[in-house]
């Protein structure tokens, strides 16, 4: 299943590629995201889509893309693009594809009709069915209001992605800068129930939790610290527009190297301290912290994405000398 094949694969940079340029297609195969995801819908003028369709079919079949996760975004089923962008695509090149991102998700049947058009798709090409995953873009109410459902439509689900330009647009939010406060909101994060309603699904559902895109795309300063909100709360990843995002993201979202190796040492600590030779101990000292089970799963998670991000240990916890 989808599941197994890329969810758990970090996708810390989701790199967005527009269709109708073959070459930024070209470059981007050569920067260091962990995912790209190739655009027919906004990026793309409505007379360029035929074009960009040909171009990421052959773009992908070419290869070069490493072992990115390989997605093309489609148009959304409101328009008279979307059965077309999917057959075309998945028909062209449907064996070097990972996912197709449906954006605008607004109900639940929504992803069941990508997923039985990509079933269909599947059959017909002697493709394994069902190993193309879906992610679902949330970009207004309706979205959000219907998360759960959207996260549970198929198992082809992998990721829920927050739309935040379109989201702005459909709550009518005062503002035409993407993940800055709007003016006149001095307290608090204006985005922070939206990203926390996608996160929750997204947890509760075993799914992928990624933040959209900031569009300064010469302010990293303010790229970090937007992309530092959503990583806080436990999100996955974020969208980058441009080379210059994609290292930041790979840094914000993995752990900080003290907190990995902490993460790593709580472990080690917590498997020896509960073992025979440790005294079989529900909570033990580490240093000066107190560590229990509930200490395990979070380090857990922070240990898990440093070594999706291929990180290694620069300090290891010794048990105490008998
Ligand atoms: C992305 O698609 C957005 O609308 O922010
Ligand atoms: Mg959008």
């Amino acid at each position: 299943m989808p599941a197994d094949s890329t969810s758990l694969r970090p996708r810390r940079s989701c790199l967005a590629v527009p269709g109708s340029n073959p070459r930024f297609l070209e470059k981007a195969k050569g920067l260091d995201a962990d995912q790209v995801f190739l655009d027919i819908e906004d990026a793309v003028a409505p007379l360029a889509k035929p074009d960009a369709r040909k171009n990421i079919v052959a773009a992908l079949n070419e290869g070069g893309w490493g072992d990115k996760i390989r997605v093309v975004r489609v148009n959304d089923w409101t328009t008279e693009w979307t059965y077309r962008d999917v057959i075309e695509v998945v028909e062209g090149a449907g064996a070097n594809l990972d996912c197709v991102m449906l954006p605008k998700v607004q109900t639940a049947e929504q992803v069941v009709a990508l997923d039985t058009l990509l079933t269909q798709i599947e059959k017909t090409m002697g493709l394994d069915v069902g190993r193309i995953g879906i992610e679902a873009q949330i970009e207004n109410a309706q979205g959000l209001i219907n998360v759960d459902a959207i996260a549970t439509a198929s198992p082809r689900v992998e990721t829920i992605i927050f739309g935040p330009a379109d989201f702005m647009a459909s709550i009518n939010m005062k503002s035409l800068v993407v993940g800055e406060q709007p003016p006149g909101y001095d307290v608090g994060d204006a985005y922070h129930y939206i990203l926390m309603r996608i996160l929750m699904a997204a947890r509760a559902h075993d799914k992928q939790a990624i933040d959209g895109p900031y569009l300064q795309i010469r302010d990293t300063d303010g790229f970090r610290r937007v992309a530092g909100r959503s990583a806080a709360l436990g999100f996955d990843g974020k969208w980058v527009l441009h080379p210059d995002q994609v290292a930041v993201a790979n840094e914000v979202y993995s752990p900080r190297q003290e907190d990995y190796d902490h993460a790593e040492n709580i472990l080690d600590a917590y498997d020896w301290f509960t073992s025979e030779q440790g005294g079989k101990k529900g909570s033990a000292m580490l240093g000066d912290e107190m560590i229990d089970e509930a200490s395990r799963k979070m380090a857990l998670v922070v240990a898990a994405k440093g070594r999706a991000a291929g990180m290694t240990r620069t300090e290891r916890w010794q048990p105490p000398a008998e």
